[in-house]
């Protein structure tokens, strides 16, 4: 398939979302920025449509899409629209927060992935939200990668992974956010956190104090307690370097650069996601900065970046610090790990043990 590829700029900008509008409401898929990370777009009431996008992402067909909407009139969409969620969405929409709600037949199952439900988001990016408008229909977009890789957050990462595979590619800003939206279900009581993203638990519960985290995220070891959001249980966001997320306390960087020296003594490529305030210490491995711990949105929005950054620099091992789970530190956390798949060394024992016995 050839894709069309166009960088927006403010000559360009009305007819390419027209273009880009008309080819949604034709049943194609479209490429898109927003302010969490990049989307990949079909009409979400066309069920053809749908379909494309999980063919054209190798996406797992028991995994539902979030929808996109311009503007507040939900109803035709959603079965109803609890309390809880009026007061989220006039606090946090347009914004990296979507809700999920019980859905009517105007959605498809293809959207949805069979489930009854469904996830709402109002996106903030002015180009996003054009977008919807000049196609005049909600809009269903997963994060514009093929499925496993880190997500896109520049239009590079798009056209890397999507370039030959979707109808049309658009390039704006790099993402603001850098990590997805916040997802909130909405249909349970107490509603329930199933995804941490960019609004963080603490700014929900100023809304809400009931609300909480799907119990699946703080126990990911448990085998038989399963996420609610089916995305979650994937691998995901990874690079391709196995990733070991160090969590010493105040020996991190001690451990960190004996694994790298280790590592790099065995003839491998060391990746070391760092942060502005470490960088200096480590002396074996490639150094990447994810940005000042004083700064977590910079982190968030270097994530994902960094990680791609690491596959094309052909890392084969990877060693990253760790942030506190407070604020958006947990979403942060939620995606190293996800990244690590769940590689986190806690004592310094676990470190000798590599060291003698080579792993
Ligand atoms: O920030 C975002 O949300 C980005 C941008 C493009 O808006 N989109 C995004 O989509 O992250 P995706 O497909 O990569 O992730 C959607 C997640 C998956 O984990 C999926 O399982 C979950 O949302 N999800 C979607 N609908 C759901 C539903 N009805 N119930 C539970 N989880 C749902
Ligand atoms: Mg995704």
């Amino acid at each position: 398939m050839n894709t069309k590829i166009v960088i927006i700029h403010e000559e360009n900008k009305r007819d390419s979302l027209n273009e880009a509008g008309k080819v949604i409401r034709q049943g194609g898929i479209v490429a898109f920025p927003t302010e969490t990370v990049y989307g990949l777009g079909a009409n979400a009431l066309d069920s053809d449509a749908v379909q494309r996008i999980f063919i054209a992402k190798g996406r797992p067909q028991d995994n539902p899409l979030i929808v996109h909407v311009a503007n507040f009139a939900i109803e035709p969409y959603v079965q109803n629209i609890p309390e809880i969620a009026k007061k989220l969405m006039e606090r946090f929409w347009p914004g990296p927060l979507t809700l999920i709600f019980n859905k009517t037949d105007r959605i498809p199952s293809t959207t949805s992935a069979g489930l009854d439900t469904i996830g709402l988001r109002m996106p903030a990016n002015q180009l996003a939200l054009e977008l919807i408008k000049e196609a005049n229909t909600p809009i269903a977009a997963p994060s514009a990668n093929r499925s496993g890789r880190p997500s896109p957050t520049d239009v590079i990462h798009c056209i890397e992974d999507l370039d030959g595979k979707v109808d049309m590619i658009l390039g704006g800003e790099t993402s603001d956010v850098g990590l997805e939206s916040t997802i909130v279900d909405c249909t349970t009581i107490p509603p329930m956190i199933l995804r941490p993203g960019g609004i963080s638990l603490e700014e929900l519960q100023e809304v809400d104090p009931s609300i909480i985290i799907d119990p699946y995220l703080t126990t990911p070891l448990d085998e038989n307690i399963k996420p609610k959001a089916p995305g979650m249980k994937y691998r995901h966001y990874a690079p391709k370097a196995p990733m070991k997320l160090i969590d010493l306390g105040s020996k991190t960087g001690e451990g960190i650069k004996v694994l790298a020296k280790h590592y790099s003594n065995d003839h491998k490529k060391v990746g070391i996601i760092a942060t502005d305030e470490t960088k200096k210490n480590y002396l074996y491995g490639n150094v990447y900065s994810i940005g000042s711990r004083m700064n977590l949105k910079d982190v968030a929005k270097n994530l994902y970046d960094i990680l791609r950054q690491m596959d094309s620099d052909q890392m084969e091992v990877i060693l990253a610090e760790t942030f506190e789970e407070k604020g958006l530190g947990i979403a942060i956390m939620n995606r190293l790990k996800k990244a690590a798949s769940y590689d986190v060394i806690t004592d310094y024992d676990t470190i000798e043990a590599i060291l003698s016995l080579g792993n």
